[in-house]
């Protein structure tokens, strides 16, 4: 898409999956991509490949946050387009035997991290007068998903995070969307099959058979951020097979 040449993308969990897909999709298009995450030689190793550049930014530090932030706008002027898709899977156990610190990590990085994003990527959209967010939430964010409450209830938080600042900034040129991805052949979904969880086991949920790709939420990150999408506000745009139609 020529809309998005010589636009500043900011990802954070820019460095794999999700996130990484998107920084190669918007790359294509000319655009100028920061890569914020935790996995700094990942986050390199993407930026490279793309032409951008990578910044630390652990979503649960907000001074990170901020610096990511400030280094990108240091470096191309403003950030027009912002995609927050850091995330944790979290323990899958009932809610009762959920660990707590494991608890805090899931909402702090999922919902915490998203809102410490938004609280340094909204100024400079403010500022600059227009602006587009992404925030990744999940299917698990429409609906339960037994023994994953952490998760759940973290994603459930991003898309009232998503509609409650859309609400605020739909006039001031700022539109902000969900993605909710369903189950996608990503390094967070390789690693349960690899801990043992048969693929069949996923696949039998998702009325379409299959799992996702990370490309397929990338075309779907792009539409949200494309003026395609000029009239989508607050939306919650499930991504996912059939699995919110079952
Ligand atoms: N894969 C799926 O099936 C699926 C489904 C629904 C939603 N999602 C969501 O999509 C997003 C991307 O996940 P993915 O599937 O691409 O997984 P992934 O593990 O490949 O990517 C997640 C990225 O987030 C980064 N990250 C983790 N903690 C961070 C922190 N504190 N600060 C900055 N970065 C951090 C990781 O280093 C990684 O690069 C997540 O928010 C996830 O919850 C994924």
């Amino acid at each position: 898409m020529t809309e998005f040449a010589d636009r500043v993308v900011f990802i954070t969990g820019g460095a794999s999956g999700i996130g990484a897909a998107s920084a190669r999709a918007f790359a294509a298009c000319g655009a100028r991509v920061v890569i914020g995450d935790v996995q700094h030689a990942l986050a390199q190793s993407v930026a490279h490949e793309v032409g951008g550049f990578a910044v630390a930014c652990n979503v649960r530090d907000d001074a990170e946050v901020a610096a990511a932030v400030a280094r990108a706008v240091d470096r191309y002027g403003t950030i027009d387009i912002a995609i927050n898709a850091a995330g944790i899977g979290g323990a899958e156990v009932r809610t009762a035997d959920y660990p707590v610190d494991t608890w805090d990590a899931v909402v702090d990085v999922n919902l915490n991290g998203v809102f410490r994003a938004m609280r340094h990527q909204l100024p400079v959209m403010l500022a600059a007068g227009r602006g587009v967010i992404v925030n990744v939430a999940s299917v698990a964010g429409l609906g339960g998903f037994p023994r994953h409450s952490a998760y759940a209830a973290s994603k459930h938080g991003v898309i009232g995070l998503t509609r409650s600042a859309a609400l605020e900034y739909a006039r001031k040129g700022i539109r902000i969307n969900a993605l909710c991805p369903g189950f996608t052949l990503t390094p967070m979904v390789q690693g349960m099959l690899d801990a043992g969880l048969p693929v069949e086991e996923l696949t039998a949920r998702v009325p379409a058979g299959r799992l996702g790709t990370a490309e397929e939420m990338a075309d779907t990150v792009l539409y949200l951020c494309s003026t395609a999408s000029a009239f989508m506000v607050g939306h919650a745009l499930a991504v996912d097979g059939g699995i919110v139609a079952a």
